[in-house]
């Protein structure tokens, strides 16, 4: 597909309210010196490819040096890359690349919790009464000697969010023990990060995406929460109250906004916002906080009209009552992949084409575009502290996270000339990279299309929408902001059987063969989307 570019771009300003950013998980992504490890080299090396698919912006998992306890978010050193991944110069050599070919670079920032090796835990272990213990919830041993914890906090993780210190102390950790939560209320802490923005933003880096960015703040009186978490929820509510979502989070969203905006090239903020309630959600998108708001009901929603098309007209209008934009998502390295996820390819491609129609930020995890499923991982190989703090009983995150294919006929799909760090599956090479691009009916050309057609058709992505259902068909009418051409309809069969739709032109469709418009009607096959000019 080498004559797709260059082309055209429809400039819309700033450049984050539109962008299609791509997720790289940086340890599955491509391995640039062959010890079966996902790096900085091999990803810098694989930059032509993400501006080829024609994205905006790529975001890297977390690369710092770390404990190992949770895919790299339990950081031990914050200004530092992990051997595993390159140096401090290979992070300033890719986004000199990146940069060179359009695109921006984010990467991923964990401010709510450090590892248990950060040398402020350690030093917080070693003397209760240092100041690097008060920047960390420590809570004193039980006086009865007891073993109860000092509330009912959970770890999202399973298990109580408390574990001791060897001295009887308690100290918090609302994911893995290894990763203790930082207390936010400690102005050393908040600088601390301040310096560390500045350290990535110096190098050139565009921006971050915020872990837990939600839930840096805890209730100062240490209250139970009113309820228990459940990880099939939404995202979290009310029965969380005490751990998630508590005022003085915003304070810092608006100071980190503040050292983005001091810069003459300003820098992007995307938070995590697992929030239940949308309209919560949008409150972190305020025009003096974050960018985006990552909210996570449509990547939760199963193969449902009713389900998709809700979703999306309350966060329209969640982000809209505060001028931002919807960031949509579909799959991340926290969730199963959407093709298992619904049940098919087809759907999952009828699913993108849907996202990508939306106004706003679309976020592609690297490998959707391929149409990868989830793979089941063995036992022996599994690495998620979720699937073993869990007690095997939730499955875990390692089946979304398996090293992308590149090219069908090299050993390990072209990964990596050793052994992955997490087994392929068999039949990972059918899915490579250099099977799709030049295959016209491949989902990776579809994804292409899609956002070619996105970056020219100011309909598409930018304008506003309106969203409505007719039984297992999801309606979305598209508009261009004022003054410019338009309208485009999305067309979402979720149901079984075929239906007729009003189309005057077929601009693309998520499955080959979709015959075009007669007499103004189209027909749309179960499991298909189209774009349509009416
Ligand atoms: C959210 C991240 O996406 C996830 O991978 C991680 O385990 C938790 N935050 C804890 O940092
Ligand atoms: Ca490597």
């Amino acid at each position: 597909m080498q004559d797709t570019r260059p082309f055209e771009h429809v400039t819309r300003d700033p450049w984050w309210r539109d962008a299609v950013v791509y997720q790289v998980y940086l340890r599955s992504f491509a391995d640039g010196n062959g010890d079966g490890i996902g790096d900085f080299p091999g990803l810098r090396a694989r930059l032509p490819y993400l501006a080829e698919l024609g994205v905006d912006a790529v975001w890297v998992t977390p690369h710092y040096v770390s404990g190992g306890a949770d895919g790299g978010y339990d950081v031990v050193d914050f200004t530092a890359v992990d051997p595993d991944y390159g140096t401090v110069e290979d992070v300033r050599g890719l986004v000199e690349d990146a940069h060179a070919l359009g695109l921006r670079v984010l990467l991923d920032i964990v401010p709510n919790h450090t590892s248990d090796q950060h040398p402020w835990f350690q030093r917080a272990l070693a003397d209760p009464d240092s100041p690097e213990a008060a920047r960390y919830h420590f809570r004193p041993a039980n006086e009865d000697g007891g073993d109860e914890p000092p509330n009912n906090w959970q770890s999202m993780f399973g298990g109580p969010a408390w574990s001791r210190t060897p001295d009887g102390r308690w100290y918090l950790h609302l994911f893995t023990p290894q990763q203790p939560d930082l207390d936010w209320r400690n102005p050393e802490v908040v600088a601390d990060f301040d310096r560390t923005l500045r350290f990535w933003f110096d190098l050139g880096v565009d921006g971050f995406r915020v872990d837990v960015a939600y839930g840096l703040f805890k209730d100062p009186a240490y209250r139970d929460n009113p309820g228990i978490y459940s990880p099939t929820l939404f995202g979290h509510g009310p029965e969380q109250a005490m751990t998630t979502n508590q005022p003085e989070v915003h304070d810092i969203w608006r100071r980190w906004r503040a050292l983005c905006d001091s810069y003459a090239e300003p820098r992007m903020l995307v938070g995590e916002v697992s929030l239940a309630d949308l309209s919560e959600v949008g409150r972190y998108a305020r025009p003096d906080e974050l960018h985006h708001a990552f909210q996570f009901r449509l990547l939760k929603s199963d193969w449902d009209a009713a389900s998709f098309a809700d979703t999306i007209a309350e966060a329209l209008t969640a982000f809209d009552a505060v001028g931002a934009p919807a960031p949509w998502v579909l799959g991340n390295h926290d969730k199963a992949r959407q093709v298992t996820r619904y049940g098919s390819v087809r759907r999952a491609r009828a699913a993108a084409l849907l996202m990508l129609a939306l106004p706003g930020s679309a976020y592609l995890y690297a490998g959707e575009e391929l149409g990868l499923p989830e793979a089941d991982v063995p036992v022996a190989s599994r690495r998620d502290p979720i699937f073993f703090r869990s007690g095997g009983k939730r499955a875990g995150r390692d089946g979304c996270r398996i090293p992308m294919p590149w090219e069908a006929s090299r050993p390990n799909a072209g990964f990596s000339a050793a052994t992955p760090w997490l087994p392929q599956p068999a039949g990972w090479p059918g899915h490579a990279v250099d099977r799709q691009e030049s295959d016209p009916d491949s989902t990776f050309t579809l994804y292409q299309q899609a956002l070619m057609a996105r970056r020219l058709h100011p309909a598409l992505g930018s304008g506003r929408a309106s969203v409505t259902r007719h039984g297992d068909v999801v309606r979305v009418d598209l508009v261009a902001r004022d003054g410019e051409p338009g309208p485009v309809t999305c067309w979402v069969n979720m149901g079984s059987a075929p239906v007729t739709v009003a189309a005057r032109t077929l601009l693309l469709a998520s499955s080959p063969g979709v015959p075009g418009p007669v007499d103004g009607r189209l027909t749309l096959a179960a499991d298909t989307a189209v774009w349509v000019s009416r």
